[in-house]
């Protein structure tokens, strides 16, 4: 076992982890935020993708003891004041959600491409979010999303 501190989404948490758990764990068993989703469990599908230090992550491929001093960032953390962020918002407007089981990890990735301030061309959206598997939307609309949300620039 052993202590590691982190901050996620703005709150401040010592714990003391196995050092083979991985991030994904904690933060569904220890800290129950659920919004992270496991799917493959082995890096394949972004559904547990969560922003450290605002760079995507799969935290199921990333030891907890590896996030000691980091910045987290998860679904639960993105709206503010119970308002939706402009990219959980371009996501309904497009209709980009179905079942919903891909949407945190896309909605996290789209945000920290809006945040880097960078302009990107339809080739690279589109690879910049290849990382996400989704069953349901055939993808068209999930890029529309993102596309919208980078044009917004917030
Ligand atoms: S559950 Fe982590 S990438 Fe699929
Ligand atoms: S909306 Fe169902 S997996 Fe993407």
């Amino acid at each position: 076992m052993k202590k590691i501190s982190i901050n996620v989404n703005g709150e401040d948490y010592n714990l003391e982890v196995d050092i083979r758990e991985s991030l994904l764990d904690v933060l569904r068993n220890k800290l129950f935020l659920t919004g992270v989703k496991r799917g493959c469990s082995v890096g394949e599908c972004g559904a547990c993708t969560v922003l450290i230090d605002n760079v995507p992550i799969d935290s199921c491929i990333y030891l907890a003891v590896w996030a000691d001093k980091k910045k987290i960032e998860t679904i639960e953390g993105i709206a503010k004041n119970g308002r939706l962020s402009n990219v959980q918002q371009a996501y309904i407007d497009e209709g980009a959600i179905q079942c919903g089981f891909c949407t945190p990890g896309l909605v996290l990735t789209t945000t920290s491409l809006v945040r880097s301030g960078k302009n990107y061309t339809d080739e690279e959206i589109k690879r910049e979010i290849s990382g996400h598997l989704c069953r349901c939307t055939g993808y068209q609309k999930i890029f529309m999303a993102t596309k919208k949300s980078l044009l917004q620039k917030k």
